[in-house]
């Protein structure tokens, strides 16, 4: 994987040295402890996904990718049509694990067409398939992140203020990540931008692991906590908002971090472009506005237990815990893809930009 440990100086997602599992650094230890496992059977697969050990869209289609590689190796089956129908079964249940970020679904997808594809010369055969197609879909990820990276540059200047939210850093992906890759990338080149990180409650990514990357990577970063947004905006101190997305529906609504249309809003109120920025796998044509995207919901332990230590409410209080949001398309200036800049009209020309690569 090489390249990828550049920017974070972490190598967070792959296959384990001999092959059999998958190791990843646990998101959930950081920014105290970097503590790295190897998951390998369905079931540790599938809870790595769900309890946000591995996390960010592009990332989990990563891991998803090689969890059914490995996954797919320990499947007993008596014929090889039964081994085949019973790896597609582990491939639903994986996708089960979080619903929103397409990148999940798509990735299992693609490795399982890789399975079928070769499916006719054997298990060994298919598997092999499988192991290549996960780790082109790494591979391919890298060269995503750095386009966008390149893209998203063009959008800012030096010395602008940039304001994120949740984590789309190197964590969320391979190489650089999506919202802050013109960040990492210019300051790789000297060009140096201010951000805001939204601390992103509940499960606190922006301060966990968004201002963890970026100290890391020695970028000015000032952590505030979301409901600051607002008065960092009319300080006049952000030129630009960058997010990540989990899912873009076909009208150019998104899915993100619940929170994210929150930012939109103020950003149109004082008059600062806001971008979200995602590779084309992120992008779900099939779904045609925000409307179709099924958001996940989360327990309320998050909300009320998780970071305390006590009990920040009473046991009986009902919670409401939406993991993701939607932002509605007329608050987006841009989304800034690995294959360009698209603007509005989005119908129009998200469906231009999938026809010319198609
Ligand atoms: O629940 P998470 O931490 O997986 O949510 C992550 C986000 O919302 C990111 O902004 C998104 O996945 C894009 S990551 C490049």
């Amino acid at each position: 994987m090489g390249e990828n440990t550049y920017v974070s100086g972490i190598e967070h997602v792959g296959l384990s040295e001999d092959g059999q599992r998958v190791r990843i650094l646990d998101q959930t230890r950081l920014p105290n402890r970097e503590v790295y496992k190897e998951v390998g059977t369905a079931e540790e697969c599938y809870t790595a996904i769900k309890r946000l050990e591995v996390r960010g869209a592009p990332c989990i289609g990563i891991f998803a990718g090689y969890a059914m590689y490995v996954i797919a190796r320990q499947v007993k089956a008596d014929s090889l049509m039964d081994w085949a129908g019973k790896v597609r079964e582990e491939g639903s249940r994986l996708k089960s694990a979080r619903p929103t970020a397409v990148n999940l679904s798509w990735a299992v997808e693609r490795v399982l067409a890789a399975m079928d594809s070769r499916l006719a010369g054997g298990r060994e055969a298919a598997l092999y398939a499988m192991k290549t197609e996960s780790l082109a879909i790494h591979e391919e990820d890298i060269g995503m992140c750095k386009r966008i990276a390149e893209y998203g540059l063009e959008l800012v200047k030096a010395g602008d203020g940039i304001l994120t939210h949740c984590n789309a850093g190197p964590l969320a992906t391979s190489l650089y990540g999506t919202a802050l890759g013109p960040i990492l990338l210019g300051q790789e080149r000297g060009v140096h931008f201010r951000v805001f990180a939204d601390e992103t409650r509940p499960l606190l990514q922006g301060a966990r692991l968004t201002s963890y990357e970026l100290v890391r990577a020695g970028v000015d970063v000032t952590l505030i906590c979301d409901n600051m947004a607002s008065m960092v905006m009319k300080n006049g101190w952000v030129q630009a908002c960058f997010v990540g997305c989990d899912r873009v529906a076909a009208n150019g609504d998104f899915a993100n971090k619940i929170g994210t249309s929150g930012v939109a809003i103020l950003a149109r109120h004082y008059h600062i472009p806001f971008y979200t920025l995602g590779p084309a796998s992120t992008i779900d044509m099939d779904c045609p506005t925000g409307a179709d995207i099924k958001i996940e919901l989360r327990e309320p332990e998050e909300i009320k237990n998780m970071w305390y230590k006590e009990p920040m409410a009473l046991p009986e209080v009902k919670c409401f815990n939406p993991a993701f949001d939607v932002t509605d398309h007329e608050l987006v200036t841009a989304i800034v893809t690995d294959r360009g800049i698209v603007y509005p009209p989005f119908k129009e020309n998200l469906q231009r930009l999938f026809a010319k690569q198609d």
